[in-house]
């Protein structure tokens, strides 16, 4: 049999120049390198220059992964923008990023799902690749967090950072099983009824104004180890697969204690889990892509390897991937 896959054929990344240390951090706020250390992981985080916005992030993110798939500009058809921190109230920065690209004959929209917005665009992507209304797809996550964050709320603005990271699907065929390269499965969730644990207080229709991140550490940490050990062992189990397939697992960097925690359910040991967040923090939609960016350029991930991406984020959303790189 002969299906449609879509396959990674390119990965790429940007981090602002700007690194902010723990250390920097302490002498702001009432909190030290060794607490957020200890409960995140955390050492430092990125963060966006003043005027340097979200589609810039995602442009410099898109053009390394063009130029790592060797693909043309025109070839793209569909681009998709994974953030929660929009240049704009409306258009889509998808739309930004199309006319900075100069990809003119791509669609573009953004995908709202917070931290899981990577997985959720990888998932659309996929399907609009298998139905066959797009061949060539740039598939990206880039936050602005720094911007919604309350900057005196030590309980969150800890744990976010800027970047964002980008992959290009291409359809291939594929024969239909778990040795073809490209996107195997997908698995996308949500429940509005946990909106009170993480969310952003203000907003076009409620405030008229942006607001700030808002949440409930210990619910969401409960929630996430959880749901995303539940999401992994759904995709596994949807390809007939175990643990002891995955080449590499590369979740949602969240916080350290999730990733470890998540692991050791699932019975992957640390040498096979690819780690970002003591660099980069939670940079929401972007840390899956920024984290198979760094894995693809060190030689980590290769063709072929079983990758497993897995995250969750506000609203609550939560899902999984599998895919052959
Ligand atoms: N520095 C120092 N102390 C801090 C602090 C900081 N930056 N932030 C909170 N604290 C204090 C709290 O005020 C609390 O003090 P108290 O006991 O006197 O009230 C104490 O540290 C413990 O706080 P607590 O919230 O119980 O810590 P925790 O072990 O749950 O860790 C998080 C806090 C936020 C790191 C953790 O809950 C977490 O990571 N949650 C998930 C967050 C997440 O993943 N969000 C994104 C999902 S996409």
């Amino acid at each position: 049999m002969t299906v449609r896959r879509s396959v990674v054929v390119g990965c790429g990344g940007y981090l602002p120049e700007k690194i902010l240390t723990n250390d920097e951090l302490a002498q702001r706020l009432d909190t030290s390198d060794e607490w957020i250390r200890d409960r995140s992981g955390i050492t430092q985080r990125h963060i966006a220059a003043e005027g340097e916005l979200t589609s810039d992030l995602a442009f410099a993110a898109a053009h390394s992964a063009l130029g790592a798939a060797g693909v043309s500009v025109q070839d793209i058809d569909m681009i998709l923008l994974a953030t929660s921190t929009p240049d704009e109230t409306f258009p889509a920065t998808a739309t930004v990023v199309q006319s900075k690209l100069g990809a003119d004959n791509a669609m573009s929209f953004d995908i709202q799902a917070v931290c899981s917005g990577f997985v959720y665009a990888l998932a659309t992507a996929d399907n609009f690749i298998k139905s066959g209304q797009a061949e060539t797809a740039m598939v990206i996550g880039a936050e602005t967090f720094s911007r919604i964050l309350d900057w005196q709320d030590r309980g969150t603005c800890v744990l976010f950072g800027d970047g964002a990271g980008a992959v290009v699907l291409k359809a291939e065929p594929g024969q239909g099983t778990t040795a073809d390269r490209g996107i195997l499965s997908t698995h996308l969730h949500s429940d509005g009824r946990l909106h009170d644990l993480l969310y952003v207080d203000g907003g076009p229709s409620s405030t008229g104004e942006v607001g700030f991140l808002r949440m409930e550490g210990k619910e969401v940490f409960r929630h996430a180890v959880v749901k995303m050990a539940e999401v992994t062992v759904e995709a596994l189990e949807a390809n007939g697969l175990t643990a002891s397939d995955i080449d590499w697992f590369v979740p949602h960097q969240a916080n350290k204690r999730i990733i470890d925690g998540t692991a050791k359910k699932l019975g992957i040991n640390g040498d096979r889990v690819v780690v970002t967040i003591d660099q980069h923090a939670n940079t929401s939609a972007a840390s899956i892509p920024l984290a198979l960016w760094v894995a693809t350029r060190d030689d980590r991930i290769k063709r072929d390897n079983l990758v497993l991406i897995e995250a969750l984020g506000g609203g609550m959303t939560w899902g999984s991937g599998l895919v052959r790189w």
